[in-house]
């Protein structure tokens, strides 16, 4: 019998992609899944035309454009006084979904292991499956979404390779502070791992919130692979452009993972990125200002038909307690909100470990404009108000 490997036995369906399903099948509004329903910026867009139209249309070299290195290399020195070599420190790769897997192939062998925090983004989990590591979960705990720091530490073996990092975080809307940061960098020296810090989300915070690399703490430079992409920074989640800095030996290795894998990232669309990354700093400070009105929006709406949550202080997700309303079930709740409320939201569980851990939990998306979410908040408000 021809059958797929056990690996691909392992990976279930993604829920996310699921509900998107579900959502388009029954004309729900879709706050399951991350991305913009607003433009791109023209000046990201008209980039790209020029590039296509300019010829650049062939492979650009593996491990990304000179072009983009540069402005990657600018960029974090410019937002973090980091010092970037473009030429040994820099992979572009097919998105920040790339940029991990190939960063944890490199890293990571088989039966070594990797901290994690849950709830976390749905990809680390098939990724760690992928490099045939051994995940150790490490809960974040509400209202406010930190760890016990005794907990985190017993995760550290020397067995322990990597810890899997994202802030601000998706699905929590948590930004790791600096002590948290430190406590955790104190671990990476301690245990000589690396940290693999999804920073994807650094221009999306609230409330004065501050983003902190963890790779610009002491010692950590040379033990961070920071991960990003054009995707959330630019919306344009589509275009498949993003990056892994990392010290010249941890990029030589992710380069090559990166080459075997995809070859290379869209070639016109990373000069777009170069030029998008040159946007001057009142871009990331508009783009953070309407993030903030679509939070207030949807968090209000939320908590007025019942929801409890706290406002998330980064990225774009809202995750919702939904206990008072009802719900022991959390992809049962999901299904029948998109049946019969018209909202799309994805079900807590699909963030854990283990599954009971999100039962009473909805992970709602505010990528959207004023209209949709006004849409949105008027179906629950019909659907579920009393
Ligand atoms: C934390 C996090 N990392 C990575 C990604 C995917 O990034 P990309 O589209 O650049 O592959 C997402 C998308 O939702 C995300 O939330």
């Amino acid at each position: 019998m021809l059958g797929v490997s056990k690996k691909a036995r392992r990976f279930t369906e993604s829920v996310i992609r699921e509900m998107t399903r579900l959502c388009r099948q029954s004309g729900a509004v879709n706050l399951a899944q991350g991305f913009p329903d607003f433009p791109a910026p023209q000046e990201i867009k008209d980039a790209a035309c020029r590039a296509i139209a300019g010829d650049v249309n062939q492979y650009a070299i593996t491990w990304g454009a000179s072009s983009l290195r540069q402005a990657i290399a600018a960029k974090q020195k410019r937002s973090y006084g980091m010092d970037v070599d473009e030429e040994r420190e820099i992979a572009v790769t097919c998105g920040a979904t790339e940029a991990m897997i190939a960063s944890i192939l490199a890293i990571v062998d088989p039966g070594d292991e990797v901290v994690v925090f849950e709830p976390f983004y749905e990809n680390y989990g098939p990724d760690a499956i992928l490099a045939g590591a051994v995940p150790r979960f490490v809960a974040l705990r509400p209202p406010d979404w930190t760890f016990d720091p005794g907990e985190l530490a017993a995760a550290f073996t020397d067995r322990t390779r990597a810890i899997i990092l994202n802030t601000p975080n998706n699905p929590t809307g948590k930004v790791f502070t600096r002590d948290e940061l430190e406590s955790i960098a104190t671990l990476c020296r301690k245990w000589d791992v690396v940290a693999l810090s999804d920073e994807i989300y650094e221009h999306i915070t609230y409330d004065g919130a501050e983003h902190v690399p963890i790779a610009t703490l002491p010692g950590m430079a040379d033990r961070t692979v920071t991960i990003n992409a054009l995707s959330k920074t630019y919306s344009v989640t589509g275009w498949r452009v993003g990056w892994a800095i990392a010290s010249p030996e941890l990029t030589s290795g992710i380069r090559k993972v990166h080459d075997f894998l995809t070859v290379g990232a869209a070639a016109p669309l990373q000069e777009a990125g170069a030029v998008a990354l040159g946007f001057p700093d009142r871009y990331y400070q508009t783009l953070a200002a309407d993030y903030l009105v679509r939070r207030d929006l949807l968090l209000s709406g939320l908590r007025g038909v019942g929801f409890q949550c706290e406002a998330p202080r980064g990225a774009y997700y809202i995750l919702a307690d939904a206990s008072s309303l009802g719900c022991r079930d959390d992809v049962a709740f999901a299904r029948r909100l998109i049946d019969m409320v018209g909202v799309g939201a994805v079900p807590g569980s699909s963030f854990f470990s283990r599954p009971e851990l999100g039962r009473t939990l909805l992970r709602f998306a505010f990528p959207k404009t004023a209209a949709t979410l006004n849409e949105a908040v008027a179906r629950l408000q019909r659907g579920l108000a009393h």
